[in-house]
């Protein structure tokens, strides 16, 4: 049975990881932080994951914790404190340990393609990235595109009050990746456990235009939804700067001006994943834009 170590076990992603690869019959080692409440473990010790309290900088401690893993996972968020100092130390401890394989916190579209400087947690992802890429250990990227919870949540782009989908630029046919969380875990729980995983995995669980989403929201909804063109690529980057000038500076990982970075990011196109390998692991099904946008009715 491979042992797998899993850092962020306690979040929306981490938490899926974990109960994705316990159904796959994967042994699980979570490594938590040090006063984690006890209630926030009960889920994963019901579904017999072990849990190590433990700050990720003390290092003799996580290379006690990675010691026998097959790979270690990341699921951190955070700035470059988490993403880079603390995610940085998971790493070293994980090659001290002789761990063949780690999986970065990405779970993102392809930040790899996407200009420095037009997405601040990308512009991080990257940094963390040139760093694995220069350790004694195999990586895997996982890149989903956005996820397609969003979609009924925090994105702005399915407007259901007044039945119009937002996008910005010339082009309302550009793709975009979406992926629901629960399928980028459990894709995600198949490339630990695969020994022959390269360094990069591309899934999308719907590739779909803002045209393509009225479409699908239109039809789901079973009322017409329109178009509406906030604006050109260059007057949203303008909104952006602005933005950040006037948002108190924060640690949080989404600011309002860093989700628009997304934004600008998902119509510039650039991050848009291809090949995709969805079919690398075939027992997986796929849920579409259709199914999410139906829970919101
Ligand atoms: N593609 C998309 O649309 C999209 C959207 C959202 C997120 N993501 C990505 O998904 C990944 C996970 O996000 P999530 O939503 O699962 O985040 P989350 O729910 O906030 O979970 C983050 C986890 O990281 C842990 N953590 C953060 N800083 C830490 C530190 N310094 N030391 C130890 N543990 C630390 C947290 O522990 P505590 O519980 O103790 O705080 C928690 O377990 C990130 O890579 C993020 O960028 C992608």
């Amino acid at each position: 049975m491979q042992l797998i170590v899993l850092a962020g076990a306690t979040g929306s992603m981490g938490g899926r990881i974990a109960q994705a690869l316990r159904q796959r019959g994967a042994s699980v080692r979570a490594i938590v932080r040090p006063g984690t409440h006890a209630k926030r473990l009960d889920v994963l010790r019901k579904q017999q994951v072990e849990i190590v309290e433990a700050d990720l900088h003390a290092h003799h401690d996580i290379v006690r914790a990675c010691e026998g893993a097959s790979c270690v996972v990341s699921t951190l968020l955070g700035l470059h404190e988490t993403l880079i100092d603390a995610q940085g130390a998971l790493l070293d401890a994980a090659v001290a340990a002789g761990v063949p394989r780690f999986i970065p916190s990405d779970y993102a579209m392809d930040f790899n393609k996407v200009t420095p400087g037009l997405n601040r947690n990308f512009d991080l992802h990257r940094e963390f990235k040139e760093r694995l890429d220069r350790a004694s250990i195999r990586s895997t990227s996982i890149l989903n595109g956005a996820f397609m919870n969003l979609l009924t949540g925090e994105a702005p782009l399915v407007l259901f009050k007044i039945h119009r989908v937002l996008y910005w630029g010339q082009n309302p046919d550009q793709l975009i990746d979406f992926t629901t969380m629960d399928d980028t875990a459990g894709f995600t729980a198949e490339a630990a456990l695969d020994p022959d995983a390269p360094p990069i995995l591309r899934i999308a669980g719907e590739q779909i235009s803002a045209a393509g989403l009225a479409a699908a929201a239109s039809q789901v909804s079973g009322k017409p939804f329109h178009l509406l063109r906030g604006g050109s690529l260059n007057r949203l980057q303008r909104i952006i700067r602005i933005t950040r000038v006037l948002t108190p500076a924060s640690d949080a990982p989404f600011p309002v001006w860093q989700g628009m970075q997304y934004l600008y990011c998902m119509f510039e196109g650039s991050g848009l994943l291809t090949p995709l390998d969805n079919q690398r692991y075939p027992n997986l099904r796929w849920t579409g834009v259709r199914d999410v946008l139906r829970q919101a009715k």
